[in-house]
């Protein structure tokens, strides 16, 4: 088959790009008219220059594709780049972009605000001098993608060139119409593990063959396997278990792929591949190189925005219900928990306190202003804080201030040049279009006034999918688009129980293409509302998300039920998240509706004590799930969350961690195990970070848990015993008893540990240990950050802020421990101190009998320890030391 040349923008072949571009001769192919495609395009004319590729498609054949979809698209404009110039000036060449659009006419793309990037159109084909970013690639080329562009059928692949795999290949024709998009890429059946797309609640963690992913947000309730859900993040990744040629070769390796779109769209995965169907937009396709998974969320969210930094205090318990009846049950909860010495951190009230569901009101008989007051003051004095919810839609209503003051500022979403009508819990509402940056000014100083009433720590954003309970009939053909998603798994018109797709948004947006960014806009003008308001942290829980929205939220998985199958699908869930860039997710913890068990209740909160965002919340009408309700719940709460309060400096690192580099929080293990292919499928446990691994128990009646255990040892951190040691990795039954989760550490790891209390404030008054869990060879790693926890920035240039790394390793005269301040500028008002250095795997018979603590490469004077007894199963060694500098350890 005399198939045309194909092009490669990457390594061996920019010299011979650059050299086509240079001499200016567009490429007609001869062999593309003899091959024309069933539909499709094929390539007319092609230019490039570095890491820069442009090509011009042309609709192959007459008749094109799927004609009941409606005309194709003529010309097509192709633009692949492989090194990314961000705004701020930063380079990647881990990523590559691959833009497909009509090559005529404009069409809607997600704003340059929503995620800023470059745009390739905007940059000039251009040979490039010795300044430009084109000709440092040329230096460069140190991609390890390469982007292939074959002629005639149009195709594109996706490669990494050390290993020769294909990753992305497009093998079917391309469709593209005004409302339909059709891209098909083969995938390598049995090879490729692939994680992401949503948001959706699925059974199991990885993709499964024949799974359909509807991206368009809806309030449809997360109890609800396979539907589109509140959020779309039309982002995978995938681990590839070996290379094509080579047994166990480049197993491991991972890379990612965004579709940035903001269009509704079905993703069907095959197994052997993976076909994206949008209804508008265009195609714009980023890859990341990775290798390592943990790469390939730092490439992503350095895209889309890093994770923004939680408070401190958001890593403490939360306790929610829909239903509180008034002021007095909130008070009669916080107290429960206090007499039950569970740790609160965080009260919260849904629609309950409003004056008839009104925003930024408050029910003057059961949740009255002045009492309400007090009751945060109170709450703020014992170091627990206090958050509301808010929805969306403002309320038509003349007596009503915020509706008056919305409605002088023409802040609402449009239809036919009159605001849009919606309902919702107050009754009928206009909803302010967060494009507008009226709307966002508005929203800050109604969130300002409301906060001079009530003082709330933050907000949390429900039904700004956007849910409106007027479910009309389609009111014009853009609600009823000639391919119907499986909206709702049943086809329904994309204006089912929300705006209909005709209104408009600022600048003449059609809510057809930006209806999955509501919640985004809202999230991000909340956030921006709390910082300007506080000065502080913003805390902001959305329920609706897109691509991006880790910059300004945290998320709850929605609407589940209180089963066993919630129980379990809430791991998948979390962890699918952590690869969307909002590391700090959980889900209603014991089960928003139905009625929830004691056995269930207790399950979850072992389980949910280590979601990154821990909340009990339930639904009207159901039977209360207060920890303390229950002995046996009690029981558990108190030793899975002491646990976490233990673990709250690790925690909190992992936060700056996420901040910084886009690292889930909580991860699956085949982050940390890429190369183990036995994990790939683990989703009944998780690791949070890399060194400590939750193995809960997800069925009812079980006392023990089969649990997955990778290649290394493996200590318990409830009774620092060694469970497992296995140079390959293992499958474990762990004995797990009514009260108890089995959370272990792995060998290598150093953990930075405080003492629980019933407040993180109180938890962060006491002394630091360090847990230093040795590898089988001896060594181990850690690190600790700190800050105040409620500055804006976290670990910016000019905040106040520590990291401190540890190491240990073990030698002919013992056991060596090393602490190295990398940054300090935090001035903590008292001394901070490591009183207890605490070793787990010291080799047995003879443990060793020297224990020394360096700090920034100063042996402190008062650390020698002891190893008491425990030989090669528990050993200890105490020590006090402080930090010259940081005054830690
Ligand atoms: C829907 C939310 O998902 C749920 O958490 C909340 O309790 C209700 N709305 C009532 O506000």
């Amino acid at each position: 088959m005399g198939s045309a040349p194909p092009w490669t923008a990457a390594g061996t072949r920019v010299a011979f790009l650059l050299l086509l571009f240079l001499l200016a001769v567009p490429w007609l192919g001869g062999a593309a008219t003899a091959q024309q495609a069933a539909g499709g395009y094929r390539v007319v004319s092609v230019a490039g220059a570095g890491g820069l590729l442009s090509a011009r498609l042309e609709l192959a054949g007459e008749d094109g594709h799927k004609a009941e979809l409606g005309p194709d698209v003529q010309n097509l404009s192709l633009t692949a780049r492989q090194l990314d110039v961000l705004w701020a000036g930063l380079e990647t060449d881990n990523r590559l972009h691959v833009r497909i659009t009509d090559a005529d006419h404009p069409r809607w793309e997600v704003p340059q605000d929503v995620i800023p990037r470059k745009a390739p159109s905007d940059i000039v084909l251009d040979a490039g001098t010795g300044a430009s970013p084109i000709s440092r690639v040329l230096s460069a080329a140190t991609s390890d993608l390469t982007f292939t562009l074959h002629a005639s059928p149009f195709r594109f692949t996706v490669s990494r060139r050390s290993t020769g795999d294909v990753l992305f290949d497009t093998s079917q024709a391309l469709v593209f119409k005004d409302r339909y998009l059709e891209l098909t890429t083969a995938l390598p059946a049995g090879r490729a593990s692939l994680y992401g797309l949503g948001e959706h609640t699925k059974r199991t963690f990885r993709l499964q063959r024949n799974d359909t992913f509807t991206l368009w947000n809806a309030d449809i309730a997360a109890s609800n396997v396979d539907l589109n859900l509140y959020g779309s993040h039309p982002f995978y990744l995938d681990v590839r278990s070996a290379s094509p040629g080579g047994a166990g070769a480049g197993a491991g390796a991972a890379h990612g792929v965004l579709l940035l779109n903001s269009n509704g769209m079905d993703i069907e995965y095959g197994g052997s591949y993976l076909t994206y169907k949008v209804i508008g937009g265009v195609l714009d396709f980023y890859f990341f190189a990775g290798p390592a998974p943990l790469d390939v969320v730092d490439q992503y969210t350095q895209l889309i925005g890093r994770p923004t930094p939680m408070p401190y205090w958001s890593f403490g318990f939360h306790q929610c219900r829909y239903g509180y009846k008034n002021l007095a049950d909130l008070e009669g909860v916080v107290a429960g928990y206090a007499k039950a010495r569970i740790p609160l951190e965080v009260m919260w009230t849904d629609i309950d306190y409003m004056d008839a569901f009104k925003d930024f009101t408050l029910d003057p008989v059961n949740f009255p202003a002045g009492p309400m007051r007090q009751f945060v003051d109170r709450l703020h004095r014992n170091g627990q804080k206090y958050v509301v919810i808010i929805d969306p839609g403002i309320n038509v209503n003349e007596t009503y201030g915020t509706y008056v003051r919305g409605m002088q500022q023409d802040v609402f979403l449009k239809r036919n040049g009159s605001n849009y009508l919606g309902k919702v819990w107050p009754g009928y509402v206009y909803f302010p279009d967060f494009l507008n940056p009226r709307a966002a000014a508005f929203w800050a100083r109604e969130i300002a006034l409301f906060r001079r009433t009530l003082p709330v720590d933050g907000l949390w954003i429900d039904m700004n999918e956007i849910s409106n309970f007027i479910d009309p009939p389609p009111m014009n053909a853009l609600d009823d688009p000639p391919y119907r998603i499986n909206n709702s798994g049943v086809h329904r018109p994309i204006n089912n129980k929300t705006v209909p797709a005709s209104a408009v948004l600022y600048g003449g947006v059609r809510e057809y293409d930006a209806h999955n960014l509501y919640g985004f806009l809202e999230a991000r003008a909340t956030h921006d509302a709390l910082l300007a308001d506080t000065g502080r942290r913003p805390f902001v829980l959305s329920r609706s998300t897109f691509v991006g929205s880790g910059r300004y939220t945290a998320h709850w998985t929605g609407d589940n039920m209180a089963t066993w199958d919630d129980l379990r699908y809430s791991i998948n869930t979390m962890l699918s998240f952590g690869l969307f860039g909002i590391p700090m997710v959980g889900a209603d913890i014991c089960g928003f509706g139905g009625n929830t068990t004691e056995e269930l209740c207790s399950r979850w909160i072992q389980l949910g004590a280590f979601y990154p965002f821990a909340r009990d919340h339930s639904a009207i009408g159901t039977v209360r799930r207060e920890l303390y309700l229950w002995e046996s719940v009690a029981r558990s709460a108190r030793k899975a969350l002491g646990l976490r309060y233990r673990l709250l400096p690790y925690m909190y690192t992992l936060m700056h961690e996420a901040h910084t580099t886009g690292a889930p929080i909580a991860r699956p293990l085949f982050f940390c195990y890429p190369k183990d292919v036995s994990t790939y499928g683990v989703d009944r446990q998780f690791l949070l970070g890399r060194g400590v691994l939750v193995s809960p128990v997800l069925e009812p009646g079980a006392t023990t848990v089969d649990a997955y255990f990778p290649a290394g040892r493996w200590f318990s951190l409830f009774d620092y015993s060694l469970a497992v040691a296995t140079a390959t990795g293992k499958r474990v039954t762990l004995l797990a008893p009514a009260d108890t989760v089995n959370v272990h550490v792995a060998g290598g790891t150093i953990l930075p540990l405080q003492l629980p209390g019933l407040t993180t404030s109180r938890a962060r008054q006491t002394v630091f240990h360090l847990l230093v869990a040795l590898g089988e060879d001896g060594s181990a790693s850690g690190e600790l950050f700190l800050d105040d926890g409620e500055s804006p920035e976290m670990a910016g240039p000019r905040g106040k802020w520590a990291l401190v790394r540890f190491s240990c390793a073990t030698g002919r005269g013992g056991v060596t421990v090393r602490s190295r301040v990398v940054h300090n500028s935090y001035g903590p008002s008292r001394k901070l101190v490591i009183g207890k250095v605490v070793f787990l795997g010291l080799h047995s018979p003879s443990p060793p009998r020297e224990f020394a603590v360096y700090v920034n490469g100063v042996r402190t004077a008062n650390s020698t320890g002891s190893a008491q007894g425990h030989g090669y199963r528990r050993s200890e060694a105490l020590g006090a030391a402080q930090v010259a500098g940081l005054s830690l350890p």
